[in-house]
């Protein structure tokens, strides 16, 4: 059984460092992209406070689709270039969006939402997906989330053969 881990900090890095070692122990020995999709949702949902949606939109050649989450019931297909997602995944950087009012094209799947960050997910060159989180808080995401978020999702990666 994998026991959840308090995270007792305010320090982002820190937490983030220590969110890492805690995927990676729940991702190994496992190559399964939807099992770990899944638990990697559920350990950020658990750890990382202020957010009303993570998970994640796979990408199945044409266009991203809806896989494992935690939060309110999403889009299921987004074009690449639209939204932030289809952003992220066509720029292949992340977007860190301060407040998605104003961004144009964003997609609103929970209203609550007012900021967000998307990793895209890039495996020897291949596009695989997207990685999302979002905020009710506005700007609740800064360069720390950014590096913390990638890191996270290149455990992810690393998981998949
Ligand atoms: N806001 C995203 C859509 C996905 S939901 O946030 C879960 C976007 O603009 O791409």
């Amino acid at each position: 059984m994998f026991a959840l881990q308090e995270i007792a900090t305010s320090d982002k890095a820190a937490l983030y460092e220590e969110l890492v070692n805690q995927a990676r122990g729940l991702l190994h020995g496992e190559t399964d992209r939807i099992a770990n999709a899944a638990n990697f949702a559920s350990l950020v949902w658990h750890a990382v406070p202020d957010i009303n949606w993570c998970g994640f939109y796979f990408f199945d050649g044409t266009e991203l689709v809806v896989g494992p989450f935690q939060g309110k019931p999403a889009c299921v297909r987004i074009a690449l270039g639209r939204g932030v997602c289809g952003t992220a995944a066509v720029t292949r950087e992340t977007q860190l969006v301060e407040d998605v009012h104003a961004f144009a094209g964003h997609i609103a799947c929970d209203a609550a939402s007012r900021s967000e960050v998307v990793v895209p997910l890039v495996k020897q060159g291949r596009l695989i997906g997207v990685w999302d989180v979002d905020s009710p808080l506005p700007a609740r995401f800064d360069a720390a989330d950014r590096q913390g978020m990638e890191a996270l999702s290149q455990v992810f990666l690393d998981s998949l053969v």
